[in-house]
């Protein structure tokens, strides 16, 4: 893994957002996996920036997003399609028919599932995906104890990721129970995985995936196993890394046309 511990969220996004122009400008038929949350937020705010400032062009790459909320309407505006328009989609030049967001209201959620995987391998797989981390250390929504070798399924939400979740529906008792999430396995498969995360309250999610054991309890930590994984967190979140002046010791010994 390659870990990078910038100043603040803001110099992190942006690094992440120069990793993914990176890609899109070397690869105009680039495949993005793409997170909701509040964590990747800047980095879509410097992707639109990029675009419109810098003719970031978006015309030919595909998207597939990590998860959506059963029983929502792609309309709801709660759901992850409403939030993939709002803060990136509606600002950048790519096409309806290149999105690809799991759909929550499938009245067959296993041949949904079973569509969502055939998609990404007719696409050629994902060849960047983003991510950040639950408090439980779940990667997409595959929370503790989700099989490593998972697909995309249904999953049902812990109370801690529940609670998370409360103010963007205005009480935990809108909030759903369930989601239709990439499997760990799904995830995997990428070509290369971004892994994001800032504050301190993801600092033991984040040392527990970098630093501890492989285990179906701290899903992320199965990014141990991915040949092309970088963690680009923030000081906070780096907070709990035993091994933090290493990897900023590291970094700094990259040579310049290394560095993103
Ligand atoms: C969202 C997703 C989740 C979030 C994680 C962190 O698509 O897959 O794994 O990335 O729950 O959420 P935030 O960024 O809101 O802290």
């Amino acid at each position: 893994m390659e870990i990078i511990i910038r100043p603040d969220p803001a110099a992190t996004s942006e690094m992440a957002a120069r990793i993914v122009a990176r890609l899109v400008r070397d690869d105009r038929r680039a495949v993005l996996g793409l997170a909701t949350g509040k964590t990747p937020l800047r980095l879509y705010a410097e992707l639109a920036r990029m675009h419109r400032d810098e003719d970031l062009d978006f015309s030919r790459v595909t998207t597939f997003n990590l998860d959506e909320y059963v029983g929502l309407p792609p309309e709801h505006p709660s759901s992850y399609h409403s939030f993939m328009t709002e803060h990136l989609f509606r600002h950048i030049n790519i096409g309806p028919a290149r999105v690809h967001v799991p759909d929550g209201m499938a009245d067959d959620i296993p041949a949904c599932c079973s569509r969502y995987e055939r998609y990404i391998r007719e696409s050629e797989g994902i060849d960047l995906q983003i991510l950040g981390i639950g408090r439980q250390g779940h990667i997409g929504f595959n929370e503790p104890s989700s099989s490593l070798a998972s697909r995309t399924r249904i999953k049902t939400l812990t109370e801690t990721t529940r609670s998370d979740s409360v103010e963007e529906f205005g009480g935990v008792e809108h909030v759903p129970r369930h989601v239709i999430t990439m499997g760990i396995g799904t995830i995997m498969d990428s070509g290369m995985c971004l892994l994001l995360a800032f504050g301190k309250e993801k600092a033991t999610a984040v040392a527990q995936t970098v630093e501890g054991p492989v285990s179906a309890m701290v899903p992320a930590s199965a990014l141990q196993m991915h040949e092309h994984c970088t963690v680009l967190v923030d000081e906070e979140a780096a907070s709990e890394l035993r091994l933090a002046d290493y990897y900023r010791h590291v970094f700094k010994q990259k040579p310049e046309w290394q560095r993103p």
